[in-house]
């Protein structure tokens, strides 16, 4: 954020793992306050909050999509943007986090269409989980989501976080800051532009059939 300049974008943020002691978790609260310090506003959620059962078409069809995946597109219906702090489970994103994509592209409008997201990685690792991020993208992507370009991956995560939350290499916690500066920035510009249309068309078929064609347009009325 340059100085003297408010942000005024809202935010969902968690780590895309389970465990009680995730470095993900840890990395996903300090991107919050990062937000927070530069006047957003945040949702700050843990992927337990949206735990869902394998997804199931039989179970879509019986039950409904379940809460979790509800409470998820709620929580992207109703800010600007999302940021998922995501472990790398053998190169690739964790099952439970794609099983939450799963579930919510099932809704429609779909809700992660238009969506500003930022993706961010924390392993013990030396390459910090970022090959884990490329596969998160493509899912992500292929439903609409405006991915930044930029990610932000923790290596030797578990080594890396001082007791106030921060990172203890003052070069990477500004690294850190900058990155998540530049998505809120980007994310603003595009909340208060108001001519930005989308359109998101996606064919499970050779031959468009309204069977498998699923399209969603927006218009915006010019001012
Ligand atoms: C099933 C499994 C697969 C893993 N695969 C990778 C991997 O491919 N690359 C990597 O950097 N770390 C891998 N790890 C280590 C995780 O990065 C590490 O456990 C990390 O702390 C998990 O994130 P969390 O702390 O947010 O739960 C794997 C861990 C598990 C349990």
């Amino acid at each position: 954020m340059q100085p003297g300049k408010r942000c005024s974008t809202s935010y969902v943020v968690f780590g895309a793992s389970l465990r009680e002691a995730s470095l993900n978790a840890r990395l996903a609260s300090l991107a919050a306050t990062v937000i927070e310090e530069a006047g957003g506003t945040v949702i700050h959620a843990k992927m337990s909050d949206f735990d869902c059962p394998s997804y199931n078409m039989d179970v879509e069809l019986k039950d409904g999509i379940p809460a979790g995946a509800d409470r998820f597109r709620s929580n992207l219906i109703s800010t600007d943007g999302v940021i998922i702090a995501s472990p790398e489970y053998n190169a690739s994103m964790p099952g439970v986090i794609k099983n939450l994509i799963d579930w919510i592209s099932r809704f429609k409008p779909q809700p992660l269409k238009g969506r500003h997201a930022l993706v961010m990685s924390a392993s013990p690792s030396m390459g910090g989980g970022n090959r884990g991020l490329w596969a998160l993208r493509i899912p992500m992507e292929h439903l609409g989501a405006r991915v930044y370009p930029d990610m932000f991956s923790l290596a030797q995560a578990h080594e890396a976080f001082a007791d106030d939350g921060k990172l203890r290499d003052a070069k990477l916690q500004k690294w850190f800051e900058g990155t998540v500066d530049c998505f809120l920035e980007s994310v603003e510009a595009a909340k208060h532009y108001p001519l930005i249309k989308s359109q998101w068309i996606e064919f499970l078929g050779e031959k468009p059939t309204p069977a498998t064609e699923r399209v969603e347009t927006s218009e915006t009325a010019p001012v």
